[in-house]
């Protein structure tokens, strides 16, 4: 077993050994062992950069003790580190740039990346001092840079040197650092638990990886394989005996709902494949997201394999696995017939229409006067529509609608009950808790017998949040008022993600900057009833373009990078950001012992009445609370004595509480 968890953790690698028997060897001998692994194909003059490149290691290793991996993988990113060296009690990040002389800052980013991921997927990195360099071998001697200081955290900053300084900073470094040397035996068979990004994830489903390449399969995360494979029993199985089936799976926010969704989505991805199937979702801004992610991703690696492809084409393909489920249903209107597609799976389904809403919109905005369906029975008589057999798989997420006219769960159970009744229900057995508010209905069909209830169609550890999967549990107690609990779970959450509190924006600002590294990102999200942000230059007026917010790079003022531009809920539901920063206006304010929901109208703020608005608003700040990977700083701003709509008392009861509620006050 032992020797089996080492070869795989070698195999990451195109080719690894010691550092002795890297230096004695014929690099055409390495090069040919790494030309075997069918992806590593090199074209003239990338043989030529290589080529020099290991000679340079040749000759600066010599001295050392210890082990080299080249072309290290990097599952969760689809990319390889070019090297990886242990000597000592320090673990190397090489980068080289050969033949360049600049410095960029994105390929420090992607060195600085590569280190993260070790340090925090990588259990045998967790603890060790890491060291990422850029080599850039032409670089000027006054652009490189070496660290002087050993970091708390045990990851330097990335060095930049050229091809003759990088034998100096291995050296430099070294002797800054006093620790036991890293067991090279027990780092390669230490296991690695890749956390992506949904968006990483998805771009590496959709080039054809297999969701256990990129995620997480230890004791904390099960759950997400045991609920793929039973979501793909209950597809195989509906096809076999030819049946109809609604399925739903349940789930904390960040527990992997939507990445369940995506695997079952892209194991089928072909058109011809008979389990052909779509990924749905009503959440715009996620679709257009990863739409353009894919797109750009598509055409990247279109362009390396000499393809001509173009945007719109990329664009089109991905869309056809990708779909706002708005835009499938009025292809469904137009076209009477069965959609291609058996399987549909739809996310964030407690988000679908009611009658109301869906009626109210034909009427208004598509002229069909009779519509007499809310969406999810819509939607289900769409996939009816199949002679033979059809899944629809409906992802759940408890306390997350957010928005008037959106359904609940029930309307999905209430519907299939109404309208199909020779479609089989499968639930997760925690359907029937509070938070999806579908008690009444799931008891009725479980009554009946009608249901069959499965423990692995629930999903309940958070692991978005992967250095701490308390952190959603947290964000419940703090929004349940409590504060016992809630002080105490923070606690624990603090020791692994930072969350801190302060009354200063700008100091936010400096805080999320100076937590995040390499290309974590970072943004401000605030509730999108945040009517009097104004003056701190926050705008929910203006709305963000979500694509590029989330995908554009540093130098963009339109990311979230640039801390000016701001997302809502609305925005952020169902993506996430490495370090958040949420500002807390007075639309959702603490006094006394319970929530005070406002929403500003005009001149003035008013109590939000319906009990629906009021669990919408308590919903949105979960999805704001729960958006951070990493950590997050609460903004609660001080408001001002000379403007009633900012009166400093809608503000001081909600900092006071999250102080109650454990948050520490950052210091200037
Ligand atoms: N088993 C897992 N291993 C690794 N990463 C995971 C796993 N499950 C989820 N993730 C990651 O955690 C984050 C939250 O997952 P997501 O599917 O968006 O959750 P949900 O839809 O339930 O809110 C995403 O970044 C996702 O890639
Ligand atoms: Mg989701």
């Amino acid at each position: 077993m032992a020797d089996e968890l080492r070869r795989l953790a070698v195999n990451r690698s195109y080719y690894s050994g010691s550092i002795a028997d890297f230096c004695a060897a014929d690099v055409d001998a390495v090069l040919a062992q790494m030309a075997r692994r069918n992806d590593f194909d090199l074209t003239g003059t990338q043989r030529e950069a290589w080529i020099e490149q290991a000679q340079l290691l040749q000759e600066i290793l010599a001295p050392y003790h210890g082990a080299i991996y080249l072309e290290f993988t990097i599952p969760r990113m689809g990319t390889r580190a070019d090297a990886v060296v242990i000597i000592g009690p320090v673990i190397f990040v090489l980068e080289f740039k050969v033949g360049e002389w600049h410095f960029h800052l994105r390929d420090l980013d992607q060195v600085v990346d590569y280190a993260l991921d070790l340090r925090n997927f990588h259990e045998g990195s967790h603890e060790a001092y890491i060291a990422p360099v850029l080599v850039c071998t032409r670089a000027r001697a006054d652009r490189c840079f070496m660290p002087s200081e050993v970091p708390d955290d045990h990851l330097f900053k990335a060095a930049r040197t050229n091809a003759q300084g990088l034998a100096a900073t291995l050296a430099g470094i070294l002797k800054l650092v006093r620790a036991e040397e890293v067991a090279i035996d027990s780092w390669e068979s230490s296991s690695y638990k890749p956390t992506p990004t949904i968006i990483e994830a998805t771009l590496a489903l959709y080039r054809g990886h297999a969701v256990a390449e990129i995620s997480r399969n230890d004791a904390g995360a099960t759950n997400l394989t045991r609920t793929a494979a039973s979501v793909d029993e209950i597809i195989r199985s509906a096809r076999r005996g030819g049946r109809k089936a609604v399925c739903f799976v349940t789930g904390v926010p960040g527990a992997g709902k939507t990445l369940v969704g995506l695997d079952a989505a892209t194991k089928h991805i072909n058109t011809k494949d008979e389990l052909y199937s779509v990924f749905l979702s009503g959440n715009g801004p996620l679709v257009a997201v990863l739409q353009e992610a894919l797109a750009r991703d598509r055409l990247r690696r279109g362009r390396l394999r000499g393809e001509k492809l173009r945007k719109g084409e990329a664009l089109s393909e991905v869309k056809a696995f990708i779909q706002n489920v708005h835009h499938f249903r009025d292809e469904c209107v137009k076209d009477p017939g069965a959609p291609p597609e058996h399987v549909a799976i739809f996310d964030e389904a407690q988000r679908a229409w009611n009658l109301k809403q869906t009626v109210d919109f034909m009427k208004r905005k598509k002229r069909i006067p009779n519509f007499s369906q809310s969406e999810p029975e819509f939607l289900i008589s769409c996939l009816n529509r199949h002679r033979d057999w059809a899944v629809v798989i409906c992802l759940v997420g408890g306390g997350q609608e957010i928005n008037t006219g959106e359904a609940g769960i029930r309307e999905w159970v209430q519907a299939v009950e109404r309208s199909f009744p020779d479609w089989e229900i499968h639930v997760s057995d925690r359907l029937t808790e509070a938070e999806y508010g579908a008690e009444r209905e799931i008891e009725s069909v479980r009554a009946r017998g009608r249901a069959k209830f499965h423990s692995d169609l629930h999903l309940s550890t958070s692991v978005r949040s992967f250095r701490s999967e308390r952190v959603s549990g947290w964000v419940k107690e703090l929004l349940d008022l409590d504060v016992d609990r809630a002080s105490a779970s923070l606690k624990e959450v603090e020791r692994k993600y930072p969350i801190v509190l302060t009354r200063d924006l700008q100091r936010a600002r400096r805080w999320l900057r100076g937590q995040a590294r390499g290309s974590e990102r970072y943004g401000i999200v605030v509730s999108s009833q945040a009517e009097r942000l104004k003056p701190h230059a926050v705008d929910i007026r203006s709305p963000v373009n979500p694509v590029h917010w989330f995908l554009s790079g540093k130098d963009d003022v339109r990311s979230s990078y640039y801390l000016e531009d701001v997302a809502t809920e609305f925005h952020v539901q169902g993506l996430e950001l490495d370090w958040s920063c949420v500002v807390w206006d007075a639309d959702f304010r603490h006094s006394g012992d319970r929530w005070d929901p406002w929403s500003f109208r005009g001149n003035s703020w008013q109590r939000i009445r319906s009990s629906e608005r009021q669990a919408y608003l308590k919903n949105a700040y979960r999805v704001l609370l729960t958006r951070a990977r990493q950590g997050m700083v609460v903004v609660v701003p001080e408001g001002d004595s000379e403007d009633p709509t900012r009166a400093p008392s809608y503000y001081d009861g909600t900092f006071d509480y999250l102080r109650r509620c454990g948050m520490s006050v950052l210091k200037s």
